[in-house]
């Protein structure tokens, strides 16, 4: 089994400072409120809106990031709820009330879906955004089928809060990295002395 990408607070913190760091550009022009009015963007019949907000805030640099800063932070939580996730399946593992074939294939589920988080973090600071959305998605297709498996076995799935908020938390991202992808189409592009284009970002 492949091990979890796990980055506790500490760290995790650590990790934003040095990418902020390597890119000032994240934390310029931070907008007041931006938590909040990210949050109210990314609403809809999966992610709730209290949810969004008291997620995002617990992390204290949340109000000192931009967007590209928010979509990570939101990636990185969806990190540490599979690392969660998973020592919480390896206790049931020993319980007899479970499906345990349920709980091996969760267990798979969880860990893809924590290295894909990971590589979707370094897609995203290479501005793959295309890739982004595509990989996040499938997190959520990874949830979805946990709970399959124990519907399959007509046993009650005792990770169903860890499905609504995996699905949650790659949702955001995913609204997060489609509003700058979006934002970026209407930057304008410059062309450089040696023929290359980039946007302004
Ligand atoms: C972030 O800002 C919100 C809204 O202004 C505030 O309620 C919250 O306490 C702040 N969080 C931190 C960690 O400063
Ligand atoms: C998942 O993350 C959310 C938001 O940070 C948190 O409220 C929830 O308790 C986490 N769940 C697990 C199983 O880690
Ligand atoms: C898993 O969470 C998603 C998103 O909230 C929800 O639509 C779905 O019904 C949940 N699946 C189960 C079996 O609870
Ligand atoms: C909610 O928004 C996210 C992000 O844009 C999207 O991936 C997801 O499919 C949406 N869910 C529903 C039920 O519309």
């Amino acid at each position: 089994m492949r091990q979890c990408f796990f980055l506790s607070s500490s760290s995790l913190l650590l990790f934003f400072f040095l990418i902020l760091q390597q890119n000032p550009s994240l934390i310029n022009a931070v907008e007041p409120n931006l938590v909040d009015k990210t949050c109210k963007k990314c609403i809809n019949s999966t992610v709730s809106y209290n949810f969004c907000l008291t997620s995002l805030q617990a992390v204290p640099i949340s109000n000192y990031s931009n967007l590209p800063g928010l979509a990570l932070i939101a990636m990185e939580l969806g990190i540490k709820n599979c690392t969660t996730t998973i020592s919480t399946i390896k206790k049931l593992i020993g319980s007899k009330y479970f499906d345990r074939q349920s709980l091996e294939d969760c267990l798979e589920l969880y860990s893809d879906a924590s290295v894909v988080l990971g590589d979707s973090i370094r897609a995203f600071l290479s501005g793959l955004y295309e890739s982004v959305i595509r990989w996040l998605s499938g997190t959520m297709v990874a949830a979805t089928a946990c709970e399959d498996q124990f519907l399959v076995a007509g046993n009650p799935s005792p990770l169903t809060k860890e499905n609504y908020s995996l699905i949650q938390l790659t949702d955001i991202a995913i609204c997060i990295t489609k509003l700058i992808s979006q934002g970026l189409v209407s930057k304008p592009v410059t062309t450089l002395s040696d023929g290359r284009q980039v946007r302004e970002i």
